[in-house]
């Protein structure tokens, strides 16, 4: 059995810093190479962080037999690309969310990822964040009963992150397929992960970036260009699972809201569990309704804690001493209902699967 796990990260951006900052810290981990298109920018991170080797490809790196895993952190035009690569270089891979740009290339992944036996987690990091962890658990041992609906609302004021985030060819989409993709995974996940049916959605493209607003918490790209726009500005959706649930979801990047919101919810048979703002259980006991409270440290997502358990998972997954979490078919299902989404509201009617 392995012992160490040798590291390479894709992408030296934003996110990639997150990924190489717990694996500098694993015990288990030499995180050995970074590579980037920008070389300069791998290079600068290389020798800041102490990496030993910075590369300007993917294939520079996945070359170097040393390596047994890798963190896909560029745009989500090249995960696939990348994911698979690595793959067939014989790599366990970490792809960040959305685990590509449209759901063939998702099931491509997949595909490569049955052929090649490696590992694949799609990085749903809200998943491993204290308040969804106990809520899950709460799921499970059947506290709510069955989960048949579900409601979400990711509202983002002014928070088009511009650069390739703001460009279709490169994203494949908007706040749907950037931040839309972790709370319609988190419903999915605590409904207990049902097969869609079906998906009636709207876009809209009528605010833009709003470049000229001055905003105190915006996400940037590291490439950051206000000058182009080519993605939608919010997005709402209906959709319908096989075994009769359903999820309303809208979320946004630009809307004249009177406050940014992230509201999570899940409804059951026998109680309710509101995920964000802040876990709340409501439970029926005794003919009243109690609002239950459990004591965290957090009682919303936490960064740290969700990247932390994330690659923890992963690691343990790929030194062969941890099941598999959130599976390529998991993407995979994700991006059918994105593109689902975004196909319904171009045609401007439901979608059957
Ligand atoms: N899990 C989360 O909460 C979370 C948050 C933000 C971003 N993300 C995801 O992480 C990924 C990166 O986002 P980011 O915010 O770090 O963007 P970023 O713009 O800060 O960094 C992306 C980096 O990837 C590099 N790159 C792009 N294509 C490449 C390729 N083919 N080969 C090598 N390098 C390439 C770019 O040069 C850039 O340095 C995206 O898929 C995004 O959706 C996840």
């Amino acid at each position: 059995m392995t012992t160490t796990l040798n590291v390479g990260v894709i992408g030296a951006g934003n996110i990639s810093a997150l990924h190489r900052e717990v694996y500098a810290k694993h015990p288990r981990v030499n995180l050995l190479a970074v590579a980037d298109q920008n070389l300069e920018r791998a290079q600068q991170v290389a020798s800041k962080e102490g990496i030993v080797h910075a590369y300007a490809s993917h294939t520079e790196l996945l070359a170097n037999p040393e390596i047994d895993a890798v963190s896909v952190c560029t745009w989500n035009n090249s995960h696939a690309s990348i994911a698979i690569d690595a793959l067939r270089a014989g790599k366990h891979v970490l792809v960040e969310k959305p685990m590509a740009y449209n759901y063939e290339q998702a099931q491509e992944i997949e595909a490569a990822q049955a052929e090649t036996g490696k590992i694949v987690q799609v990085g749903f990091v809200r998943r491993y964040s204290e308040n969804c962890v106990v809520l899950k658990d709460a799921i499970d041992k059947g506290r709510l009963g069955e989960i048949y609906y579900a409601k979400t609302s990711l509202v983002r004021r002014v928070g088009n992150p511009g650069g390739w985030f703001a460009d279709v060819e490169r994203s494949g989409g908007g706040p749907l397929i950037d931040v839309g993709v972790h709370v319609i995974d988190l419903c999915w996940y605590l409904m207990g992960r049902p097969r869609v049916s079906s998906v009636s959605a709207n876009a809209y493209h009528h605010l833009g970036n709003r470049a000229n607003i001055q905003y105190a918490d915006r996400y940037l790209a590291s490439d950051y260009d206000p000058t182009k726009n080519t993605v939608e500005d919010m997005v709402n959706a209906m959709i319908r699972f096989e075994n009769g649930a359903s999820l309303l979801v809208d979320c946004t990047y630009s809307l004249h809201a009177v406050a940014d919101k992230l509201e999570v919810e899940v409804f059951g048979t026998k109680g309710g569990g509101q995920l964000e703002p802040e876990l709340t259980l409501a439970i029926e006991q005794d003919d009243r309704v109690y609002n239950l409270v459990p004591q965290l440290t957090q009682r919303s997502f936490g960064f740290t804690e969700g990247f932390t358990n994330e690659i923890h998972l992963f690691v343990a997954a790929a030194l062969g001493e941890g099941e598999p979490v959130a599976e390529a078919w998991e993407g995979a299902e994700i991006m059918k209902i994105l593109q689902g989404i975004y196909d319904s509201a171009k045609a401007g009617k439901e979608i059957r699967f």
